[in-house]
């Protein structure tokens, strides 16, 4: 069994997957695992739907006879973002599409690209993931906990994940599929299954701003 530390260091955002499937038992497991996160209040204020095998097939089928109108469930980043989250964002951006050879001036195929999010990547499995209404940046929080350790727990039995903000784009009618009560709101999807090794878009590793620029050791 691999280490906490190694499940950190192993997890990545994986987009690209195999065709190996992954158990409703195994999904069912880990979410349950993943429950023993900490929510303030124990408010546990996640609403989970998943979307696997035959259903992965039937929610994509949905999906591309759908033809209703979506609007953005919230905005995903802030309005002119600042430095130096600005460089950060643009630097994946980079990364992502010079591993598969996307020049900067190939606006469609970067499109292309960014719509693989809506196929899951081809993972086999997925979640959606949900939050009342009613709750407030701490309890988005809460479910930022959950996903996290989730995506820790899935490590452990070889299973990645790419949690997936952008299926909020398409709230309306991923909502329609899982028929989430509208007094809830989706986040965020994530793409479930095994990596294809072989993929480019697997094999670099983001980067993290240095220590020195987010943490200071108070002394006085
Ligand atoms: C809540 C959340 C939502 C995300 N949404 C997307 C997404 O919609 N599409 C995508 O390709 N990656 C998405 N990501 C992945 C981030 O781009 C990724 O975590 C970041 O670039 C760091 O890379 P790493 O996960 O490989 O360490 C998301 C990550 C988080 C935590």
């Amino acid at each position: 069994m691999i280490s906490v530390t190694e499940a950190v260091a192993n997890r990545q955002s994986v987009r690209s997957f195999t065709k190996k499937q992954v158990s409703d038992e195994t999904l069912k497991s880990l979410i349950i695992k993943s429950s023993r996160s900490p929510s303030g209040g124990n408010l546990q204020p996640w609403r989970i739907y998943v979307v696997n095998g035959d259903t992965m097939k039937s929610f994509l089928d949905f999906q591309n006879t759908w033809q209703g109108s979506d609007k953005p469930e919230y905005p995903i980043y802030p309005e002119k973002l600042k430095e130096p989250y600005r460089t950060s964002r643009f630097k994946i951006g980079e990364q992502l599409y010079n591993s598969i050879g996307i020049e900067r001036s190939d606006s469609q195929a970067r499109v292309d690209q960014m719509l693989k999010n809506f196929t899951f990547f081809g993972a086999p499995a997925g979640l959606f993931c949900y939050v009342d209404r009613q709750m407030n940046q701490p309890q988005w929080s809460d479910l930022g906990m959950f996903l996290q350790t989730f995506m820790l727990l899935a490590q452990e039995e070889g299973i990645d994940t790419c949690a997936q903000e952008s299926w909020s784009l398409r709230q309306k009618m991923v909502s329609e599929f899982t028929e989430a009560d509208e007094e809830h709101m989706l986040f965020c999807g994530m793409a479930i299954g095994y990596r294809d090794t072989t993929s480019p878009l697997n094999n670099y590793k983001t980067d993290r701003r240095s220590l020195d620029s987010w943490c200071t050791f108070i002394s006085k």
